[in-house]
Formats: structure tokens, C-alpha cells, sequence
């Protein structure tokens, strides 16, 4: 992990001269500093082009009609559903295409003696990069991060840089799911001395961990690009989260000219404060590499101190304490921000998931944004870390078989070398549901051997596993390779209480689970006979409904999976199941199930696209917090008469009582392994109200009202104070309301939001798997009442009013303070 050094934003530069500042501000400071490496943003400024050019490379040419922006950009999002766009269902029917970038800069003449590097954290895909003309190199693979070295081709002082990005999505299919267009993550350029740390340069391991001690290696490649050997001290200081110095260790190489060399250290923490899920505590190592007494560069790694077991009796323990892993499997989509990676927006989403009581990630199924990693760092999840979603076999016609044969190697060796500091990550993938399972010679063994011997060369501290969906040792290929010490079930639920027998003395987890579909604020009646598992294949998911809505009853679920409930309950009792990762979090792009158009983004998700819970959320925040949780639905909005459905999640109770209109209608209590309790009632419109109780006590009260006609709107902000770093983004939820302020359950007003001030709506969006209109777009249909609108800060302080406004409604807004 980098340090990483934002500068604030300084305004597009007019002139040369204004480019020139851009860059000898910082790079002044730096030489006040020695040669200590600068790591600055390289977001800003861009020129972007889609579509066919000539010339691009000439010095001269010609940017007239190319759009300026700012990175990370996904023009994927930016375009229309369309039928006809050949990434398909999978894809979310959004364009591809071929995209150029261009940027111009300037380098000061003080970093002449220096190493100038540019580094991509993903560019989506076949990626081609030149400067000032020369090619330094294409990367196929979109999801992967890759550094080029600029030094050779730099023009330095008043001598103008220009870098050109192809990017080629044209040949769609080519991912599942939702891939996005162009360079959608961020982009660093690092200056360093001629002898520095090299990228990625850090490896530091907790072998020993304890409560009175932990013993840390640290691994350190140095590069030396001079032509001497030159001797150095390597010096690496541990800081704790409070920025005390808790351990120091020196150590003096020679440093071998046009080359790396490698250096180990050892040293001790004495009472370490351990990283776990529940407190994920962070130590900061920072290496410095000191020649004749001055730091020469100085290179930070962010490191957890924790130990970790997969059990074959005792399922996963962490710092010795059993857990289980309640993870979710997570697509890099971020709703109607599409693939442009924005961490705050990947922080909300890691912030509801905790919420809900989550404790892991599975980054299906390709290597994520490194923020995401950051995050998990912090905030304490377990990540599995994925690879591939296919090996030499295609899944989809273009995808990343084309290339494997010639990349699997560097793709892989680059993920775990940039991964494998981040205290979050527990679990290597190799692989999801690779075709090469099923093969019925030793193709398959083969390449598991391959790239698990890749993995363990550069890490032995984590298990590899694969997300099998084949669960026959004979049968699969990979499986029989022995190369996996952690094996890992796609679905299969019913085979998870035999695991065992099956595969004695073997390390289980549950890949990918689940797969129900719900959408948020649908309810089909009975609750319980829409699609129960296991079900046949041909079995109508959606109950005919026009606006291929799905139940958000537990009920529904697609005939490889289970429903919720049913996954769980299994997951619970048996304590060598070690966890799972839920198919999925958060609803993500593409793959809308069963394909249908207009739907385009999946019904899978514990919380739709928008970012809002649907209702399953609250089982599991029942069952994995400790919150004490009621939450009954459906709405209470129906035809006088119709038989309706009242589930209520709840926990910390003995009973849940129900009243319509001040009269019970019983008292309910979980038996067995039950995870909700039900009323079928008979509607009349008012107040349902709900008590759980405990020894006789209220414990917690909800209540539901019939509601009115649609007559105003309500704004709340997830944050009211955002920054004015022209990234930082408030999510603004909006629900439509009766004149007495209550929710009106099925509203689609159509809603038109404006701001004022230094922001810009960054995208919206309602959760409907099936809406068509754009995610950047400034109008949004509410639906099932609610819909979101995410303001994104310019890049200016002052303050920035939203405003909602709809035809036979009264408007909203509010303020939000960018600072
Ligand atoms: C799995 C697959 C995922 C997704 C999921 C839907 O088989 O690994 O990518 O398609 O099914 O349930």
C-alpha cells in the first residue's frame, strides 16, 4: 500500500505556464526534502475522445473536439440502455466502444536526475499507453493495476508531455458483469530518487502473534537505477494508530546498480493491539532508505496485526475466537456512478453492509479498486481476494480467455503483490467457476497448479481456494489437482451438511451463496408460494409482473440457489462451515435475472442499486448484530379485503404482538429455527402496528400507516458536510410522502433535481432493475417511493442547495457544506 499524497485541485491550467506551476509546486517541496518520492494525483485535466482517430501521437495534433474531464471516467455510463449494444444482458446493455485520452504536462527541470513513473489502478480494457510518442505497453486485462516508467521519454522545464490512452471495449461480450469503459480508476504519478523502493516493494508478515508479542519480517526490494553500487541503511518504524513510535530496525545493504535488491528485517512489537473485524486496529510501517545520513525516499505500508486459522472442526478463527464469515459477494459497479471508482461511494457501501452486520467481501470476480482494500483495512472486513472469471475456456465470447495464455502470469503476480500488505485479505481466488472444472483430462490441475505456485511464491500466509460449482473430487479437475487448501461451494446448499464425509479433513467455505431475487418495496401474495427451493427451472421468478418486478418476500430465488433463510439456517448449525459470501450485497449492473428486457441491473442484492435496504436486510442485522431489530412489512397501502402477508423480522425478544387499528391479531414467536414470524391478515386500511416483547416488556414498537395521496417530497443527505476536493459526493435519499408525512409506499412521481452552488449531480437512481432513463441524468422517477440523487462537490468550499421538484407535489431541499 502507497501512501498516496492528494494535492488540492488546482484549476485547469489556461497556458504552459500555468502547467508549469502545476507541477514545480510540489516538486520544489520535494527537493527542500532530499529525494523523498512525491505521489501525486494525476486525475485532473484530461482530454477524451470516442470513436476512430488518426495522428493521435503527433505533437501537433489537434484536441479541438475532444472533451475535457476529469478521471476516473467511465463512458459506459454515461450512454444508453439499448437492446441493441452488444455487451448485452450481462453488460447492462450499456455501450462499449473505442476511447482515447489525452494529457498534456510539464516536469521541472529539478527532477532530471530523478525516476518519473505513471501508475494505472485499472484501466477498462486493452489498454495501450504512449508518451510523447513511444509506446510503453498495452494491458489486456481491465481490472488489473500496472505501472509504465516515463523517465526515458520525459521532456523536462518548459518542454511539454503528452500522453496518449487507448482503450479498446469494442469487442463486447467481455465480462460478467458490468465492466464500464476507460481509464475508471485512479491515476498516480510518483516521483522518486534513482535508488528507491521498488513498486510494490513492501512484503511484511506477522509470523508469530500473540497477545504479549508479534514478530514481524519486513521484505524490502530496493531498486538502484544508477549505474553504481551504492551502500544504503534500510530503516523501517513502526507507528501504532496514535502515531507512536512502537518499533525500529536498520538495516545496511549495498544496493546493486541497474538492478533490485532484496533485504529482510526482523523486529518485535511487544502487547500488539490486534486487528480484528469487530476493531480493526492499523500499525504503519514506514521504510526510508538513508544514504549519507539523509532519507533518500520513504515508502508507507499499512499493516493489521492478526493471526488466522481455516479449521476443518472448528470453522474460521480469528486471533484464535471463532467466527464466521457473513460476507457478500461484491461487483465493482457503483450503481449510477457506474465503474468510476469514488471512494466515498465504495465507504457507503462498506458502511451499510456493516451495518447489516457483514463481515466479509468476496471482490467477484476480478482484483478490486485498491480503495476498496483501504477500506476494508479500516473499517474490518474479511476480502476475498478473486482473479479470474475464466481461465483458457471462454465464458463470453471476448472476455479475458483471449489473453490468458499470455498475461495469466504478470496479472496474477501483480494482483498479489499489490495485495498482499492489506490486513483485510484472508483468502486468494484463483478462480470462479472455471470452466476448465469440468475438463476430463489434466488441463484443468494443470493451471490450478500453475497459479497456485504463483500465489504461493509471492505469499504462503493466506489459503487458495476456488469458487467451485463442480463438487465431485473426481469429477473436477481443479479439485484433484490438490492445489487448493480451502475449498470453496458455489451454491450447493443442500451438499454443505455432507461436506465431511465428502471431503474429510478438508477446510470448507461457501464462495458464493444464495442467489434470491428480490426488488425493493414488491410484494407478491401468498408470500410464500411465489418460488420456493428447490424449483424447476421453468418456474415464472417474477409472479407475471409487467414491471418484472420480483417479490421481496424471501421466496424467491433462482433454481441453482436457495432463499436467504434457507442458506443461513444451514450456515448456523453446522460450526465447520466456516462462512460464506452471499450472491449478493448490493444489486450491481448487468445480469438481470432471467434475462428480460428493460431489466438490466440484477434482482440479487440484500440492497438494491440505490444504495436502499430491501427487506432481508433486516434478518440478517437480526441474526448478526447485536441491534435489537423489528422490522415488519409489506407497506400498508392495498385493496380493501385482499389477503396480505405480515412478516416481522425481529431479535432481543420472546414475541411479536400485532394490532390493525388498535385490534390484535395475535402474538407470534419464532419456534425451531424460524427467522421471521407471520400474520395473514385481511387488509383494511390504517395502523399496523407491532411489539416485541420481552419477559412481558416492550422491547421495540413499529407502525405502519395507510397512507394518502402522493403530496410533497423528503430530502435527507447521508452527509451534510462534504469536501470540496471535486470527488466527495452526499447521497441524497428521496422519499415521496402523504400531507401528513407518510411515506407513500408505491409512488413514481417523476422528480427533478437542481443544485446551486459548487456541486454537480453525479448520477441518479430509484433501485428499479427496469428503468430506462439515464444513471446522469438530472430526472428520476420515484419508485416504490423512494428514489436518490448523488451530488458530487466541484472542487470549491461554499455552500450547495439540491432541490427535488415534481408536478402536483410540493418541492424540497436542502444545504450541503462543502469544505
Ligand atoms: C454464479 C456466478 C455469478 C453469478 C451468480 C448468479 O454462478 O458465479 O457470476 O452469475 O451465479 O447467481
Amino acid at each position: 500500500m502507497k501512501e498516496r499524497l492528494l494535492l488540492k485541485p488546482i484549476p485547469a491550467p489556461l497556458s504552459a505556464a500555468l502547467m508549469f506551476l502545476f507541477f514545480i509546486i510540489p516538486f520544489s517541496n520535494l527537493q527542500a526534502q532530499s529525494e523523498i518520492r512525491q505521489i501525486i494525483s494525476f486525475n485532473k485535466d484530461w482530454k477524451f475522445y470516442l470513436g476512430q482517430v488518426v495522428n493521435v501521437n503527433d505533437e501537433s495534433f489537434d484536441e479541438k473536439n475532444w472533451r475535457r474531464l476529469d478521471l476516473p471516467h467511465d463512458w459506459s455510463i454515461e450512454g444508453k440502455f439499448d437492446k441493441k449494444n452488444p455487451a448485452g444482458a450481462g453488460g447492462a446493455f450499456l455501450p462499449g466502444g473505442l476511447g482515447w485520452y489525452r494529457k498534456s504536462f510539464f516536469i521541472p527541470e529539478s527532477s532530471k536526475n530523478k525516476n518519473v513513473f505513471i501508475d494505472f489502478d485499472g484501466v477498462y480494457r486493452k489498454s495501450e499507453v504512449w508518451i510523447n510518442g513511444h509506446s510503453l505497453g498495452m494491458r489486456p486485462n481491465g481490472y488489473i493495476s500496472f505501472r509504465y516508467d516515463l523517465t526515458p521519454y520525459l521532456k523536462y522545464g518548459n518542454g511539454k508531455n503528452f500522453l496518449v490512452v487507448k482503450v479498446d471495449n469494442t469487442h463486447q461480450p467481455n465480462s460478467r458483469w458490468y465492466s464500464g469503459s476507460g481509464i475508471y480508476r485512479n491515476v498516480w504519478l510518483v516521483t522518486t530518487g534513482k535508488i528507491f523502493v521498488d513498486h510494490w516493494g513492501t512484503y511484511i508478515t506477522t509470523p508469530v502473534v500473540n497477545n504479549s508479542g508479534a514478530a514481524i519480517d519486513i521484505y524490502i526490494k530496493v531498486k538502484n537505477t544508477t549505474t553504481n553500487i551504492k551502500p544504503v541503511v534500510l530503516s523501517s518504524t513502526i507507528f501504532d494508530a496514535s502515531g507512536v513510535k512502537v518499533a525500529k530496525v536498520l538495516s545496511e545493504i549495498n544496493a546493486r546498480g541497474n538492478g533490485t535488491t532484496e533485504n529482510s528485517q526482523t523486529t518485535q512489537i511487544s502487547k500488539p493491539h490486534l486487528w480484528s473485524v469487530s476493531d480493526p486496529y492499523l500499525y504503519k510501517v514506514v521504510t526510508q532508505i538513508i544514504i549519507d545520513d539523509k532519507p533518500f525516499d520513504e515508502y508507507v505500508t499499512r499493516i493489521g496485526i492478526r493471526s488466522f486459522k481455516f479449521d476443518r472442526d472448528q470453522g474460521f478463527l480469528l486471533n484464535g475466537n471463532k467466527i464466521k464469515i457473513n460476507g457478500v459477494c461484491d461487483h465493482h459497479d457503483l450503481g449510477c456512478l457506474g465503474a468510476a471508482v469514488n471512494k466515498r461511494a465504495l465507504e457507503r457501501k462498506l458502511e451499510i453492509l456493516k451495518a447489516m452486520g457483514c463481515n466479509g467481501i468476496r471482490t467477484t470476480h476480478n482484483p478490486p479498486a485498491p480503495e476498496l482494500l483501504d477500506l476494508c483495512d479500516k473499517m474490518g472486513f474479511i476480502v476475498m481476494d478473486e482473479a479470474f472469471d475464466m481461465w483458457k475456456q471462454e465464458k463470453t465470447l471476448y472476455d479475458y480467455h483471449l489473453n490468458f495464455e499470455t498475461w495469466h502470469k504478470k496479472d496474477l503476480e501483480d494482483q498479489v503483490l499489490r495485495d498482499r500488505n492489506h490486513a483485510s485479505v484472508f483468502i486468494w481466488s484463483i478462480g470462479n467457476e472455471i470452466q476448465e472444472e469440468w475438463a476430463t483430462d489434466n488441463s484443468g490441475s494443470k493451471i490450478a497448479m500453475e497459479l497456485s505456485d504463483i500465489v504461493r511464491s509471492l505469499d504462503m500466509t493466506r489459503p487458495i481456494t476456488s469458487a467451485l460449482n463442480n463438487h465431485d473430487w473426481n469429477s473436477n479437475s481443479i479439485l484433484r489437482s490438490g492445489a487448493l487448501n480451502l475449498v470453496g461451494y458455489n451454491y450447493d446448499q443442500k451438499g454443505f451438511a455432507s461436506f465431511p464425509q465428502k471431503f474429510p479433513g478438508k477446510n470448507f467455505i461457501g464462495t458464493e451463496t444464495v442467489a434470491a431475487l428480490e426488488t425493493r418495496g414488491h410484494y407478491d401474495m401468498p408470500s410464500d408460494s411465489i418460488r420456493l427451493w428447490p424449483a424447476k427451472d421453468d418456474e415464472p421468478l417474477r409472479n407475471g409482473n409487467k414491471d418484472l418486478s420480483c417479490s421481496s418476500y424471501d421466496a424467491v430465488s433462482a433454481p441453482w440457489g436457495s432463499t436467504h433463510e434457507g442458506t443461513w439456517k444451514i450456515i448456523k448449525k453446522y460450526p465447520y462451515l466456516s462462512g460464506q459470501f452471499i450472491w449478493t450485497g448490493f444489486d450491481y449492473l448487468g445480469e438481470p435475472t432471467p434475462y428480460e428486457w428493460p431489466a438490466h441491473s440484477s434482482y440479487f442484492g440484500i440492497i438494491d442499486l440505490a444504495g436502499f435496504p430491501k427487506d432481508v436486510y433486516y434478518m440478517y442485522q437480526s441474526e448478526w448484530t447485536d441491534k435489537t431489530v423489528l422490522h415488519i412489512f409489506p407497506h400498508w397501502n392495498w385493496k380493501k379485503g385482499k389477503k396480505i402477508d405480515v412478516w416481522a423480522y425481529y431479535n432481543h425478544a420472546d414475541e411479536v404482538e400485532l394490532f390493525l387499528n388498535g385490534k390484535s391479531l395475535g402474538i407470534r414467536s419464532k419456534k425451531g429455527d424460524d427467522l421471521h414470524v407471520m400474520w395473514r391478515v385481511v387488509f383494511e386500511p390504517g395502523t399496523l402496528k407491532a411489539v416485541s416483547r420481552k419477559n412481558g416488556k416492550t422491547v421495540l414498537t413499529r407502525i405502519i400507516k395507510t397512507s394518502g395521496k402522493a403530496a410533497g417530497i423528503i430530502l435527507s443527505a447521508d452527509r451534510n458536510v462534504i469536501q470540496a476536493d471535486a470527488s466527495d459526493v452526499s447521497f441524497i435519499k428521496t422519499m415521496i410522502v402523504d400531507a401528513s408525512g407518510n411515506p407513500v409506499p408505491e409512488a413514481d412521481n417523476l422528480i427533478k433535481f437542481s443544485v446551486s452552488g459548487p456541486g454537480t449531480i453525479a448520477g441518479t437512481d430509484n433501485g428499479n432493475e427496469a428503468d430506462l432513463e439515464s444513471m446522469k441524468g438530472s430526472d428520476r422517477r420515484a419508485f416504490n417511493g423512494l428514489c436518490l440523487a448523488v451530488i458530487q462537490s466541484k472542487g470549491k468550499a461554499g455552500n450547495l442547495k439540491v432541490t427535488a421538484a415534481s408536478k402536483g407535489l410540493s418541492s424540497a431541499s436542502l444545504t450541503i457544506i462543502v469544505k
